[in-house]
């Protein structure tokens, strides 16, 4: 199966906005991955509905949102109508977590767990079989341009052992510092989304490193 990628919007230019969501629409890129963080749960502030409903209006590829936040619970709907086609809550800001993907899915939208780089795989064996896709975090949420952690390999390991048992349908998603040199690495272990936010944005030609990155995880 083919990777996908998505270019993360927390990196682009957002006085040119409009410009950057159109390079993705023309671009190889598959999704805009939207993060979303709320100055609680992680130590920074992004956006919220206003400006997913703005990126919506003209994006041309599926919003694959994900939720920084805390009580995320509070505001699934809210998202679901500001424009998320995929919406992800992070496995420790959810007590009741099984409610809370029931909660998406009955939304109509692809739901998705994410898990910090320190909670232990394990931790998400009897949500898996719910979830359309898992977000494994390869940095520590809330900021952008982070160097990758290793481990993510041997959790990705991990992760596609509970995947064969549990739901082979299952999506695994790798976020933070995603490049074109660890690309393929990520896709042979196993990941089918890989989130690219510096790496595509920070480019000289964001469209060809886009390109770059694709060639490298489908090589
Ligand atoms: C970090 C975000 C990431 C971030 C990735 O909290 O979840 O999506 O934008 O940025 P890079 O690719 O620069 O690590
Ligand atoms: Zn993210």
């Amino acid at each position: 199966m083919s990777v996908l990628l998505a270019p993360s919007l927390l990196a682009a230019d957002f006085l040119q906005l409009e410009k950057e969501v159109a390079m993705v629409n023309e671009s190889q890129a598959d999704l805009f991955h939207v993060d979303v963080m709320d100055g609680h749960f992680v130590p920074n502030l992004t956006f919220g509905f206003f400006i997913i409903k703005q990126i919506k209006r003209i994006a041309k590829k599926p919003l694959d949102v994900h939720l920084m936040i805390s009580n995320p619970d509070r505001y699934l709907e809210a998202y679901k109508d500001a424009g998320a086609d995929w919406l992800s809550v992070h496995y420790e800001t959810c007590p009741h977590l099984h409610s809370s993907i029931q909660q998406i899915k009955r939304l109509g939208i692809k739901a998705g767990v994410v898990i910090n780089p320190h909670n232990p795989i394990s931790l998400l064996r009897d949500i898996i079989p719910d979830a359309d896709y898992v977000l494994l975090m390869s940095v520590n949420p809330g900021f952008g341009g982070q160097r990758f952690i290793e481990s993510t390999y041997r959790r990705l390991q991990e992760l596609n052992e509970l995947k064969a048992k549990m739901n082979p349908q299952l999506l695994i998603e790798v976020d933070g510092g995603v490049d074109a040199t660890n690309a393929g690495k990520l896709a042979k272990a196993g990941a089918n989304v890989l989130v690219a936010g510096s790496a595509v944005f920070g480019a000289d030609s964001p469209a060809h490193s886009i390109e770059e990155i694709k060639a490298a995880a489908e090589k």
